[in-house]
């Protein structure tokens, strides 16, 4: 299983790094298995720390995207790497295990605390539909324009069913991103 997850790490110096990482359920074990390169692979190889956490905030999945990675943070209890201070749980990892790819490095890591913070108060379809928006703006690059047109068109059917506030909002961002992108492509092929 893939749980959709913030990752957040520092550097040796202390430099709070937030992404979101598909985090695989590895025989008790979590799997962070970031592409190359990476700020949250240099700081996990770097300092042996993690935290995942666990939000249904989507905005902070799109804010990391499309530069906005500044989320509030506190302290972790059991590792020096802060955590969301509005996550609904989360977990801190220590690295046990690196795999070496070069491409795509497998990272294991395991649980070393816990702790729940706020009730998980269903699901939304507007929350998958932002996600999964979030992860063809990581793609942006490598996909022919036509596959992100056609997977926007299926996703904002449960978007505009569903959505709340914060779910407009990480929308809104996602959608000014694509449009740039967009734009850029269309610039390229007129100065062809
Ligand atoms: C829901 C979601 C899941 C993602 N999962 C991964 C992942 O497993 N590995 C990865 O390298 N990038 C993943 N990404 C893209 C990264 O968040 C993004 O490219 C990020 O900047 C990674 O690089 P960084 O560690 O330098 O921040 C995901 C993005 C989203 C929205």
């Amino acid at each position: 299983m893939i749980l959709e997850t913030i990752v957040t790490t520092h550097s040796t110096e202390a430099e709070t790094h937030i992404a979101p990482m598909g985090v695989h359920l590895a025989d008790g074990q979590m799997l962070v298995m970031p592409f190359r390169p990476s700020v949250t692979l240099e700081n996990l190889l770097a300092t042996g720390q993690a935290v995942l956490n666990h939000t249904d905030d989507v905005r902070v999945f799109a804010g990391c995207l499309t530069g906005r990675r500044r989320w509030p943070l506190v302290a972790s209890e059991k590792v020096s790497v802060p955590r969301l201070a509005d996550c609904l749980s989360h977990v801190e990892l220590e690295l046990v295990r690196v795999e070496e790819d070069a491409l795509r490095p497998k990272l294991y890591c395991s649980v070393v605390h816990e702790a729940n913070h706020a009730p998980f108060k269903g699901f939304n379809r507007a929350q998958y539909s932002v996600l999964e928006v979030a992860i063809l703006v990581s793609r942006l690059g490598r996909l022919p324009w036509s596959k992100v047109e056609s997977e926007l068109a299926y996703l904002r059917i449960g978007f505009e069913k569903c959505a709340g506030e914060r779910e407009k909002e990480a929308w809104g961002w996602l959608m000014e991103k694509i449009e740039g992108h967009r734009n850029e492509v269309i610039n390229r092929m007129v100065d062809l």
